[in-house]
C-alpha cells in the first residue's frame, strides 16, 4: 500500500520557524549584533593597534554589564538572535562571565559567541561554557614563533594552543581560528595554519586585511589577496574540495584538505566584498551603535538608553537599521579613519 506522503512529514510545529527580524532598504535581514566590551588588549597585532598614542577609554566611559544586557534585551526583541562579544580582548573584562549569564538568559537569543586571542581560555573557557556562552573565534596569525612575536607581539604559541584545547574541552565547539595574513610576515606560512585542520576539527580562517584608523597603512601595504593564500596552500596540499557549493557561510567560503578532518575558510572582504549579505550592526564598547565596520557613521545608543529608557531602544534600532550603508567603498580608496578595530569591535 502507498504511504500517504501527508502521514509521513513532521508536525508543522517541529519544521523551523524564520524568526522576524528587521530588514533593511536592501532587503537584507538584519538579525546579528556583535558587541565590544573593551577596547584594551593585552596583544599589539600589528594591522589593529599602534604600539603607542592610542587613546583608551576610561572605565567610565565603557557601558555597564546592566547596560549592555538592555540594549541586547531591546535587540533581542527587535529580532536579532545572535550576539558575538568582541573587544579589543573581551576577556579582560573582569566582569566578563556576569555578561554572558545575563545575556545567556534573554529568551529568544539562538547564539552568543565571542572572539579572543586565546590568551586567557585556558582559565577561562569551561567558565565561560557553564555561563552560557555557545561559541568561540580565536584569533592566531601563525604558528611559527618568530612571525608570532612580529605580528602579534607575542611569544608564546603554547599559551595560545592551551587556550584552544581549553576550548575545545570545554565544548565550545567548532574551534574556529582566524587568521590576518599580510605580506612579509605571515603569507609565506599560511600551509602551516591550514595543517591544523588536518587533525583537528576546528575551522581555520584566513582574512583579508581591511584598512582601518591609525593602522590602515599596513593593511594596505601588506595586503595579500586570500586567493594567492589558497594557492600556496594548495601547492602543499593538492586541491582543495570547496564545501557547501562552494556558497558563503556567513562571510566565508569553507574548503577542506583531502581527508582532513577540519575545515578550512577564506574571508575576502576585500577581493569579494559580501555586503548584499551583511547581516550585522556592530555595538562600540562606549555604546555607539556602528552601521556598517567600514564606514565611520555611529548612533549613541547607551545615550539614549541612559535618557529614554529601554524603550527609545526598539525605535532607534529600527531607525539603524534603515540607515544602514549598502556597502562599504574600499574600492573608491574609502574607508573609516576616527577609529580603528580594536576600537571598534572585529
Ligand atoms: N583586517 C581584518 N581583520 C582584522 N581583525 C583585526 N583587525 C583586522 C583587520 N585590519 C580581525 C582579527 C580578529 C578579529 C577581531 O578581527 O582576526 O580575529
Ligand atoms: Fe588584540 Fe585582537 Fe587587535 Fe590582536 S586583533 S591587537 S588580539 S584586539
Amino acid at each position: 500500500m502507498l504511504e500517504c506522503p501527508m502521514i509521513s512529514r513532521p508536525p508543522l510545529t517541529t519544521l523551523p520557524v524564520r524568526r522576524r527580524a528587521l530588514v533593511d532598504r536592501w532587503g537584507r535581514r538584519i538579525d546579528y549584533l556583535r558587541i565590544s566590551l573593551i577596547d584594551h588588549c593585552n596583544l599589539r597585532c600589528v594591522y589593529c593597534m599602534p604600539l603607542k598614542g592610542l587613546r583608551f577609554l576610561p572605565r567610565t566611559e565603557l557601558m555597564t554589564a546592566s547596560e549592555i544586557e538592555q540594549i541586547a534585551r531591546a535587540a533581542v526583541g527587535v529580532g536579532f538572535s545572535k550576539i558575538r562579544l568582541t573587544g579589543g580582548e573581551p576577556t579582560l573584562r573582569p566582569d566578563l562571565l556576569e555578561i554572558v549569564e545575563r545575556l545567556a538568559r534573554i529568551d529568544g537569543l539562538e547564539t552568543l559567541a565571542m572572539t579572543t586571542n586565546g590568551l586567557m581560555l585556558d582559565e577561562l573557557a569551561a567558565p565561560l561554557k557553564a555561563a552560557g556562552l555557545t561559541r568561540l573565534n580565536i584569533h592566531l596569525d601563525t604558528v611559527n614563533r618568530g612571525s608570532l612575536e612580529a605580528l602579534m607581539l607575542w611569544n608564546d604559541r603554547d599559551a595560545v594552543m592551551r587556550g584552544i584545547h581549553a576550548a575545545e574541552a570545554a565544548g565550545l565547539t567548532p574551534i574556529k581560528l582566524n587568521a590576518v595574513v599580510l605580506r612579509g610576515y605571515n603569507d609565506e606560512e599560511v600551509a602551516d595554519l591550514a595543517a591544523l585542520s588536518i587533525e583537528n576539527a576546528w575551522h581555520v580562517r584566513f582574512i583579508e586585511a581591511m584598512p582601518l584608523g591609525s593602522q590602515a597603512n599596513i593593511a594596505i601595504r601588506h595586503y595579500v589577496p586570500n586567493r594567492e593564500s589558497q594557492t600556496r596552500i594548495e601547492a602543499r596540499f593538492g586541491p582543495l574540495e570547496a564545501l557547501h557549493d562552494g556558497e558563503l557561510v556567513g562571510e566565508a567560503r569553507m574548503f577542506r584538505i583531502a581527508g582532513a578532518v577540519g575545515q578550512i575558510g577564506f574571508i575576502n572582504p576585500v577581493s569579494e566584498p559580501y555586503c548584499d549579505d551583511c547581516n550585522r550592526l556592530r555595538m562600540t564598547a562606549d555604546g555607539k551603535i556602528r552601521l556598517c565596520l567600514l564606514t565611520d557613521h555611529e548612533m549613541d545608543f547607551r545615550k539614549a538608553l541612559q535618557e529614554g529608557g529601554p524603550e527609545a531602544l526598539h525605535a532607534l534600532f529600527e531607525r539603524a537599521v534603515a540607515d544602514k550603508p549598502v556597502g562599504h567603498q574600499l574600492r573608491a580608496g574609502i574607508y573609516p579613519e576616527v577609529r580603528g578595530m580594536s576600537q571598534i569591535g572585529g
